[in-house]
């Protein structure tokens, strides 16, 4: 599989515009970095089974900064990563660079880094040992890529602070998620779930950036179609041209003959279509609470009848290996992507052009480290009055997790009694312990598969202390967590932090508060379901690490934030998470060399496109490149792939490998081989402007003493017509 985009589900969308508005106020500003990583041999991180690992590239992954400030005031900064989940310790690494560049101004109080929950991206970035079973352990490149990637565009953001304006606006979006779970969430008591219509949440919040001085709002759609579909005003231009210059399809094939496939110079790599045209505006979308949502929005079924999973078990005659979700463009998933993709970003422009809700008051934060492993909470004694305090577990995963879930079998590769597994299964499966009866006690009624947060050998497995998280800009509030909330525990979550601010300070609260939930934020510690979900023991029930309190847990942090913002307290940091970097053990083998066969050279065309073609719009164009692996050089900010077209004699790149048209695949024909294959395929879009083009591959090859040589290759010309 290539690396690429399943949409999720989204909550809410940060974009930058700059337009003409009469008053600021705040300073905003943005940033955007690319943090692909290793497209090559490193596991795509959630997924469950080591073989699925990168191939390619479909889509670049991106890091994107948001901060708000009060002119004299404080300020908040939202990092929003196409990554799975954020990672302890590359917040902590993050944070120890802001720390030496910009001193108290950005710490772990007012800095939130959040995943956007993708499956296809390079895994290896966590510390605990869960989360690094599958990517044969740490992965240093992917971690890499992300701490440069967020400290670069953290300082993009930092520097490129103006004056401007935030607004809000709400929608429903619906037809892009599923509950996945449903039998769990109709454990929830019907009292409650009576006061919703659907059974996960439809309502995007999106947030509007506007700079007080600079342009007019219209840049937005142009700006957006330009860096994404070349489609912009400057296209009329552009046509003219080139129909002036080359009037018939016999011309273009003719200009076409005359370039054969060749080998590039190396100086030329790091083409970057974008870096040609200005990014004015930078847009996200991020994760909310989507623990049990999926984008199978057409449901889930058994492969080998067809017919529906068991409702309650998500199995086909009791096996659930068998029973797939299916996304709405089944069976091509790179389809499901667009159709759900293009019904976010459709919303999204709606809400955007139509949001006047502007921001307005202060800016502030609150944070601390809680030790969920053993947290007294008070909860309601059930059935009756009064109230009990009880506690919270060292985390531990149930057997509902080895499972899995419709959205793929078992999530990290952990099948119990397997003495096979991946290598770095093999290296820590010994340590697998029993839980004693408290632990069992208190995670009951969840049977304990891997009792987590117990384990300590060869370093921690899951996380006991976890960042709490709230910011606000003016009437809007986010409440950053580090985990996967179900559709319903986030309601609660939400609703409970609501309706404390408005008790405590009403004059301050009362008007229009939006509360937001950031899933996936600062760091990673699986899901967090309801005490009536939890019940029933499903996948998300058994990755609730610490137990069936692990939601009021939560409401009672963020109740203390929440004082504590209103009061203007600084509330005590609570205990450091560890720094396991230098514990970290990677056994990924590294790239020992490349090498091409006899006679060919790397950059080489092993497949060309077909002689003399003319393509049309819709159609399909693939040239293959002998290639050196991906992990010699990231292509960072650059592109492995790349379409150009012909204009006034010279190769111009309009396509890269950050464009939905283009696919970047990279593969060994043999396990283990030095000798490897690139092939870039462009499926060409409506949008593509008839003239001559061909394909182009840059890359990198390793020598046996280790040294890293660029080279690029180009396919012969064809033409579009
Ligand atoms: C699912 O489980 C519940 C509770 O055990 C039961 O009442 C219900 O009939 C089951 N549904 C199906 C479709 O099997
Ligand atoms: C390009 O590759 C795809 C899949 O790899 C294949 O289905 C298609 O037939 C190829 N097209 C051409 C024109 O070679």
């Amino acid at each position: 599989m290539a690396v690429s985009l399943p949409f999720h589900f989204l909550f809410f969308l940060l974009l930058l515009d700059r337009a003409v508005y009469s008053s600021s106020e705040y300073l905003i500003g943005v940033g955007s970095y690319d943090i692909t990583g290793p497209a090559a041999d490193v596991n795509m991180m959630g997924y469950a089974n080591s073989d699925q690992t990168a191939s390619g590239i479909h889509f670049r992954l991106r890091a994107r900064a948001f901060i708000v400030a009060e002119p004299q005031g404080k300020r908040v900064a939202f990092v929003n990563l196409d990554a799975c989940m954020a990672s302890q310790i590359v917040t902590i690494k993050v944070l120890e660079r802001l720390k030496a560049r910009y001193g108290d101004l950005y710490t772990e109080k007012n800095v939130a880094i959040s995943g956007i929950h993708t499956h296809a991206g390079p895994g290896g970035y966590l510390q605990y040992v869960t989360y690094i079973v599958t990517s044969l352990g740490f992965v240093r490149q992917s971690f890499d890529v992300l701490v440069d990637g967020i400290e670069q565009t953290i300082i993009q953001a930092h520097q490129s602070l103006r004056p401007g304006s935030v607004y809000v606006n709400k929608g429903d979006l619906l037809d892009v998620g599923v509950n996945r779970s449903p039998s769990s969430y109709l454990n929830n008591p019907e009292a409650e779930r009576s006061r919703y219509k659907y059974n996960v949440d439809k309502e995007m919040t999106l947030l509007k950036f506007v700079d007080t001085q600079l342009g007019p709002i219209a840049r937005f759609m142009e700006d957006w179609f330009e860096n994404g579909q070349k489609v912009s005003s400057k296209i009329p231009r552009r046509v003219s041209t080139i129909v002036s210059d080359l009037n018939t399809n016999r011309e273009l094939l003719d200009i076409a003959a005359s370039y054969k496939s060749s080998k590039g110079q190396s100086l030329d790599a790091k083409i970057r279509v974008r870096k040609a045209s200005k990014r004015t505006f930078v847009s996200a979308f991020c994760q909310s609470n989507c623990g049990d949502v999926s984008p199978n929005t057409l449901g889930a079924f058994c492969i080998d009848t067809g017919l529906p999973c068991d409702f309650n078990h998500s199995t086909c005659n009791g096996k659930n290996e068998l029973c797939y979700g299916r996304g709405p463009g089944y069976p091509d998933e790179f389809e499901s992507t667009r159709i759900i993709g293009e019904k976010q970003f459709k919303m999204a422009v709606g809400l955007f052009n139509k949001a006047t809700e502007k921001l307005q008051g202060k800016v502030g934060y609150q944070h601390a480290y809680v030790d969920f492993s053993n947290l007294e909470v008070t909860v309601p004694i059930a059935g009756g009055g009064g109230s009990e305090t009880v506690k919270t577990c060292p985390a531990a995963m149930g057997f509902g997790f080895a499972a899995g879930t419709t959205d793929g079998p078992g999530a990290f590769d952990f099948k119990q009694g397997d003495d096979k597994g991946n290598a770095f299964w093999r290296l820590v499966r010994n340590v697998l312990r029993t839980p004693g009866p408290e632990q069992v006690q208190c995670q009951k009624p969840k049977p304990i598969l891997l009792d987590t947060g117990e384990m300590k050998t060869p370093y921690d497995w899951a996380p006991s202390i976890l960042p709490v998280q709230m910011l606000r800009i003016g009437q809007l509030v986010i409440l950053s967590v580090p985990g996967e909330f179900t559709t319903m525990a986030g309601r609660r979550l939400r609703d409970a932090v609501k309706s404390f601010l408005i008790s405590l300070d009403s004059k301050e609260f009362g008007n229009n508060l939006h509360v937001v939930i950031a899933g996936l934020t600062n760091t990673y510690s699986q899901y967090i379901t309801t005490f009536e979900e939890y019940e029933v023991q499903r996948y998300e029930g058994a990755s609730t690490l610490y137990g069936p309190h692990t939601l009021t847990a939560y409401i009672q942090e963020f109740k203390k934030l929440a004082t504590a913002l209103v009061n203007g307290q600084t509330l005590p940091s609570g205990p450091q998470p560890p720094d396991l970097l230098d514990k970290q053990i990677s056994l990924l083998a590294p790239v020992v060399v490349d090498s091409t066969p006899l006679g060919v050279d790397f950059g080489d065309v092993k497949a060309d496109v077909p002689p003399k073609s003319t393509f049309r719009r819709g159609q399909q164009v693939n040239a293959t490149f002998w290639s050196g692996c991906p992990r010699n050089d990231l292509m960072t900010e650059g592109s492995f792939a790349v379409v150009e077209t012909l204009r006034g004699g010279k190769w111009v790149p309009v396509y890269d490998d950050d464009d939905f048209s283009v696919k970047f695949k990279w593969s060994r024909q043999v396990k283990l081989s030095p000798e490897s294959q690139a092939t870039v395929e462009w499926r060409i879009p409506e949008s593509a402007v008839a003239g001559v083009y061909r394909l182009r591959h840059y890359g990198a090859s390793k020598s046996l003493f280790g040294a890293i040589t660029s080279f690029s290759g180009a396919s012969s010309a064809f033409v579009v017509v």
